[in-house]
Formats: structure tokens, sequence, C-alpha cells
């Protein structure tokens, strides 16, 4: 088995993943979600090309990701989507996030030449009032390598669909001091950190709120 490797950027990929892979179709879009979303987040001709998954079924506005007993350190993220105005709240978009478990790989039956499939995802949808929120647990650096800890994003409804920035973590060691800098620039450096807080039940909490871009297509 190979597992992932990590590049620059941050971005995973599958050694071989796409050369030899025959499976079905569905699964084949979750490879290229996976490969090239998470590598391609803000550019617009990847978000056409690897179109972020959809729900399989009607998702709530509150989830847990993981299921019971999962091991790591509990995580709440919580945030509004908002119109492109950057003031309406978003009903109707759902928010898809899949992230690495406490070991800091996607899945532990990974086979070579396979798909992968995130162990860890879900899906929320916003409600009339904009709200998101996801329980799960923090997700660590993929092993032996220098990328922070991440969770992947993308969105989709309300005419659009593509893959948003990462969500880093400000307390992460692994965040360079330029990759720091680089955030707070217009563009930033195609992430997201977050600042989280413990609260007294021990749950690392944080907040992010997405502003989506123009509608371009139709959902
Ligand atoms: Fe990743």
């Amino acid at each position: 088995m190979r597992m992932p490797t990590a590049s620059h950027r941050g971005c995973v990929r599958f050694p071989g993943l796409l050369n030899d892979y025959s499976g079905s179709l569905p699964a084949l879009l979750i490879a290229v979600a996976l490969v090239g979303g998470a590598c391609g987040a803000g550019n617009a001709k990847s978000q056409d090309e690897f179109p972020v998954p959809d729900s399989p079924a009607a998702p709530p506005a509150k989830i847990v990701i993981p299921p019971e007993g999962e091991p790591g350190e509990p995580l709440v993220i919580s945030g509004m989507i908002y119109q492109s105005d950057g003031r309406t709240p978003a009903a109707g978009v759902t928010l898809y996030l899949f992230h690495t478990d406490a070991k800091g790989i996607y899945s532990p039956d990974q086979e070579e030449g396979k798909p992968p499939k995130p162990r860890l995802q879900g899906w929320v949808r916003t409600k009339a009032d904009g709200r998101y929120e996801f329980r799960t647990i923090r997700p660590t650096a993929y092993p032996g390598g220098d990328t922070p800890a991440h969770i992947h994003a993308g969105v989709y409804g309300r005419g659009v669909r593509y893959w948003i920035n990462d969500y880093w973590f400000a307390d992460d060691p692994l965040i360079t001091a330029k990759q720091r800098k680089r955030v707070n620039e217009p563009e930033g450096s195609g992430k997201v950190i977050v600042t989280l807080e413990r609260d007294d039940k021990r749950v690392w909490r944080g907040t992010r709120d997405i502003t989506l871009k123009k509608a371009e297509t139709t959902p």
C-alpha cells in the first residue's frame, strides 16, 4: 500500500491512482475530487473539472461526522454561509467536508490503484438562517509530512459548486511564518486559518464564515 503524499502546497496525491483505476464512475468522481479538488482549490478550471460530491441524502444544518468512539480530540466548527453580498444568509447550500483521522490518514484500508475513500466525511446544508455546524475530531497531519492538519471543504447549491479553501488551525506548528503571512494577503495561500479554543469540556471550538461567489452555473 502506498500512502498519499503531500506536496509543498498541501494537496494530497495518490500515486498512480488515476492511471490504473478502472472502478465505477461515482467512485472515480470521488477519487478525482480528492486528487484534483483537494489540490486545485481556488482554481476555476479545477472547480469545473472536479465537482464536489453530492450528499447521499438531504443533510441537516448540524452534523456529527465521526462514528461513536472515534479516537481524537473533539472539535466543533460552526459558522455562517452568506450569499455573494457577504450579508444575506444563504439557505439551501451544502457544505461537504472530509479530513484525516487522528493518525493523519484518510482510510486505513486504502488499496493501491483504488479510489481513496475518506472515512471521515460529512455534509451540512443550511436552512434560512444560513448557519452550519459540524462536530468531529481534530484531524492530524499526514504521517511524516509537513502539510498542516486540515479539513477539505466544498460548497454547492444556489448556482455554485466548487471547492473552498481548506480549514487550517492557528495553533498548528506546521504552519510556517510565511504561510501565516500569506494567508492574510488578498487571495491568501488557498487556506483559511481558524483559531480554536477549548471549552470547559475540552472540546476544541472554532468558527468560519463563508461568502459564496456569484452564481455562475446551475447546481
Ligand atoms: Fe488533504
